[in-house]
C-alpha cells in the first residue's frame, strides 16, 4: 500500500519525530501504543529546549522582560488551545496536569457544589476509570448515585438504553468521546441534546478523540470537555479543561495558593475568575508552550493526516481480521484508530512480550477499564492504536508478527 497521498508525505512527517527512527533490539521501532501515548514531532523538542535556554521566568508574576515574554507566550499557548477546540475565547480553556485532573477538578468543584442525595450521574459501560472514579466519590460525598448506560456486543453505546436511564434526576453525563478500547466515537451531540432535555450537564472525555480528528466547542454540545497534551504528540503532565466561562466562574475553586486568588486577608478571601481561578501555584509553564507548538504541528498536517490514518484503520481492520483465530474487539462503525484484539489460546501479555521482541509496541491488558472487560467477559485485550505517522509497512510487520506468534501456540 502506498503511504503518499498528493499532500501527505509520510516519509518528511516521520522525519519530524526523531524517536521514529530508533530500533528496538535489532529491529526497527513500530510504534502502535499512541493511545498510551504519542510521541513528539523536533517542534515540541525544540520548544521545550528554547524555553529554558531563553525564555524562562516566572509568569503573572514580574514587570521585568523575561516574565512578560513568558507571560506573552504561556498566554499565545492557551489561544492555540482554543483555536485548535473551537472554543467562543481562551479564557474557557484552563489548564491541568491532565484528562485525569480535569475529570477530578469538575467532580470535586463542579460535582461537590451541585450534586445532592437521590441525584443520578450517567455514566457508560466504556469509560475509563478516570471517568469513573472521581464520579465514584463525588457520589459518596454528595449522596448521589451512579447509573451506567451499557454498551453492544459491536462497541456502540446503548443509546435506547440512555433514554430510558435519562430522568429528571440526571444531573451529569460523562462520557467519552472515543473508547480507548473499543475505538467507538460516541454520539456527543446528540447525547447532549438529550441530556439538556432533561436539565443534565455532560462531560466529554476527549482523551482519544483530540488527536484523530477536529473537534468543535461550537458543535459538540457538551458542557464539560476535557483532553490530555501527551496523546495530541505534546508533553506528558499537561492538559485542558474547557467550559463556558459562566459554568467556570460559578464554580468553587478546586485547588487554592498563587494566582487564583483577588484579594487574601484573614477575614476571609477572593477568587479570579477562571482560568485563574483554577490555575493555582506556578504553573507546567515549558509544557504548556510545547504543547501549544504540538497543537499547531497537529492541525497543520490536517485533513491530509486524517486520510491516511482513515486508510490505515481500515487496512489493519482488514489485515489483523484475516488472521485465523484473531478476533477484534470493538467494530463500531464510528471509530477512531485503535484496534483491541485477542487470539484464541493465546494471552495478550504474551502476545506483547512477544512483539517487542519483534520491536512492535502494543498495549496489552484492560487499559484502565475494568468495567468494561467486566461486560465483555474478558480480562483484557492487545491494543494497537495507530496515529498518522504510522505506515502500511508497519501494519504488515504486526500482521506476520502476529500470524508467527499464532503458530507457536
Ligand atoms: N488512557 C491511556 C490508554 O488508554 C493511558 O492507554
Amino acid at each position: 500500500m502506498p503511504d503518499n497521498t498528493a499532500d501527505f508525505d509520510i516519509a518528511r512527517v516521520r522525519a519530524d519525530f526523531p524517536i521514529l527512527s530508533r530500533r528496538v533490539g535489532k529491529n526497527p521501532l513500530v510504534y502502535l501504543d499512541n493511545g498510551a501515548s504519542a510521541q513528539k514531532p523536533l517542534a515540541v523538542i525544540e520548544a521545550l529546549d528554547r524555553y529554558y535556554r531563553h525564555q524562562h521566568a516566572n509568569i503573572h508574576r514580574g514587570v521585568h522582560t523575561l516574565s512578560e515574554e513568558a507571560t506573552a507566550a504561556y498566554e499565545q499557548a492557551r489561544a492555540r488551545v482554543a483555536k485548535f477546540i473551537g472554543a467562543g475565547d481562551p479564557r474557557e480553556c484552563v489548564f491541568t496536569k491532565g484528562t485525569t485532573e480535569s475529570i477530578n477538578l469538575v467532580a470535586a468543584s463542579w460535582g461537590t457544589a451541585n450534586l445532592h442525595a437521590g441525584d443520578e450521574i450517567l455514566l457508560t459501560e466504556m469509560e475509563h476509570h478516570a471517568n469513573i472514579v472521581p464520579w465514584q466519590q463525588a457520589a459518596e460525598r454528595t449522596g448521589a448515585k451512579i447509573r451506567v448506560v451499557p454498551v453492544a456486543p459491536d462497541g456502540t453505546l446503548r443509546l435506547d438504553v440512555f433514554r430510558q436511564l435519562l430522568s429528571p434526576q440526571t444531573k451529569l453525563v460523562a462520557v467519552t468521546h472515543a473508547s480507548n478500547v473499543l475505538g467507538t466515537v460516541n454520539p456527543v451531540s446528540e447525547i447532549a441534546a438529550l441530556a439538556h432535555s432533561v436539565g443534565a450537564l455532560v462531560l466529554a472525555d476527549g482523551a482519544q478523540s483530540t488527536a484523530h480528528f477536529p473537534v468543535d466547542m461550537q458543535t459538540l454540545g457538551a458542557d464539560f470537555f476535557v483532553f490530555s497534551s501527551h496523546k495530541v504528540c505534546g508533553p506528558t503532565g499537561m492538559g485542558v479543561l474547557w467550559a463556558r466561562t459562566d459554568t467556570l466562574n460559578a464554580m468553587p475553586p478546586y485547588q487554592c495558593g498563587g494566582d487564583m486568588i483577588r484579594v487574601v486577608d484573614f477575614a476571609g478571601t477572593t477568587f479570579r475568575d477562571a482560568p485563574e481561578r483554577f490555575e493555582a501555584g506556578t504553573p507546567n509553564i515549558a509544557d504548556t508552550l510545547a504543547f501549544g507548538e504540538a497543537l499547531e504541528y497537529v492541525a497543520r498536517l490536517r485533513p491530509a493526516a486524517h486520510a491516511h490514518e482513515d486508510a490505515l484503520l481500515r487496512y489493519a481492520t482488514a489485515r489483523l481480521a484475516a488472521i485465523p483465530k484473531l478476533r477484534i474487539i470493538g467494530t463500531a462503525p464510528e471509530k477512531v484508530s485503535v484496534l483491541s484484539f485477542l487470539i484464541d489460546g493465546v494471552h495478550p501479555l504474551d502476545i506483547g512480550t512477544l512483539l517487542d521482541a519483534d520491536g512492535i509496541a502494543v498495549r496489552t491488558g484492560h487499559h484502565c477499564a475494568m468495567p468494561l472487560m467486566k461486560a465483555l467477559g474478558i480480562a483484557g485485550t492487545v491494543r494497537a492504536s495507530l496515529v498518522f505517522y504510522n505506515t502500511f509497512d508497519e501494519i504488515d510487520r504486526l500482521g506476520d508478527s502476529l500470524e508467527r506468534i499464532r503458530k507457536m501456540f
